[in-house]
């Protein structure tokens, strides 16, 4: 089963506390959902591969690390995972960029497929998967699954709050994907949204409803 970590360093607990407020408008929340972007990747590379170099400093040899391993591959989950992708990308600017469109039929509940684009080297890629939001797992299984088909072996999967439903699906559906999350909340509500969540993540980044 694929590991869930849930990264709860205290500020990004103040800011998704910040992101939850109904009256965060939409461009604190846009700048807040970058911000714990780029936070939570700095633990969701921690395990990125390295080799020891030597530079010279203007004094003499220095030893350090490089870093070595697969090249990254980042996926927004369209909309929201838009939101995510500039705070991933301060931190590891040579990624290419992967975008998957899907959205949720209301009534069903169930991902509907719009767009798939991604980078032709997906599978020599580590890929990083973004969507604010995890709650019946649905969209996050069917892009992981989009990307399979395209030939990524390697795929982590990043949101900022899950429903325990969510994660139950991603991992027993694709027990290769380590999740990360900022938060796990209680349940989902009969409309399928997180409770207690922060609404809907799309429409509150782009000022949508
Ligand atoms: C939201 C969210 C996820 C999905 C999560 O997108 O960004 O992609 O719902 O729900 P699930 O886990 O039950 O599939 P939405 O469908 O609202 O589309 P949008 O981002 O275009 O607004
Ligand atoms: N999508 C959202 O944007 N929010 C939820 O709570 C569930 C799905």
């Amino acid at each position: 089963m694929g590991r869930l970590q849930v990264i709860d360093h205290p500020l990004i607990q103040h800011k998704i506390t910040l992101i939850r407020d109904k009256d965060t408008g939409p461009k604190d929340f846009r700048d807040l959902v970058g911000e714990v972007a780029m936070l939570m990747a700095y633990e969701v590379t921690r395990d990125m591969a390295v080799d020891t170099v030597t530079v010279e400093t203007p004094i003499g040899p220095a030893v350090g690390k490089q870093l070595s391993g697969k090249k990254v591959g980042i996926v927004a989950i369209l909309r929201a995972g838009l939101g995510m992708v500039d705070g991933v990308l301060r931190l590891i600017p040579a990624a290419k960029v992967g975008h998957i469109g899907l959205y949720r039929d209301p009534n069903t509940l169930r991902p509907v497929e719009y767009y798939c684009k991604l980078p032709p080297d997906v599978a020599d890629r580590q890929l990083i998967m973004l969507d604010p939001m995890l709650a019946t797992g649905g969209s996050a299984c069917a892009a992981i699954q989009f990307a399979k088909d395209r030939g990524a072996t390697s795929i982590k999967l990043v949101n900022l709050i899950a429903a325990p439903e969510g994660i139950h699906l991603v991992q027993t559906t694709h027990p290769d994907v380590d999740i990360y999350v900022a938060a796990v909340d209680e349940r989902l509500n009969s409309h399928g949204y997180i409770v207690p969540g922060l609404g809907d993540a799309g429409d509150r980044l782009f000022g949508t409803k």
